[in-house]
């Protein structure tokens, strides 16, 4: 288990209220943990800003009876095979399909990805979410 270091942070007492009320509503039990995620946000953005290794998910939302559609989004998933390490496709209703992708690899290919899913007529909405391995944050 990681080693933990106690320090002290001085803010204004303003600011430390507005905190503390944030915390309540994002459900958590102490600053400490908090905190924690608000540093490993930072480091998770940091990672994606400097090309380091990340995970993440795209999320899509289309009309499966489109003609050529589904080919064309499958061309693009195969283009970048080397990312992906995970689909999942779920049938919402008799026309809409939501598919969640699972990437890890480099930011920049993520990003392609889903811009290029994104810019296929037909496809409703999608939208990448960028996350990490878990490794250095
Ligand atoms: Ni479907």
């Amino acid at each position: 288990m990681a080693q933990l270091v106690r320090f002290g942070i001085s803010l204004e007492k303003e600011l430390l209220w507005k905190f503390d009320v944030l915390l309540k509503e994002k459900k958590y039990n102490n600053r400490s943990e908090a905190i924690r995620d608000l540093i490993r946000e930072d480091l998770v953005k940091k990672q994606w800003q400097e090309g380091k290794e990340i995970a993440g998910t795209i999320t899509m939302i289309y009309n499966h009876h489109q003609r050529e559609l589904v080919n064309k989004l499958m061309d693009i998933q195969h283009d970048f095979g080397n990312i992906i390490i995970s689909t999942q496709h779920v049938h919402l209703d008799h026309h809409n399909c939501l598919e969640i992708i699972a990437v890890k690899g480099r930011p920049q290919q993520a990003q392609e990805l889903t811009d290029s899913l994104k810019a296929v007529k037909w496809v409703k909405h999608a939208t990448l979410s960028m996350s990490s391995t878990g490794k250095n944050i």
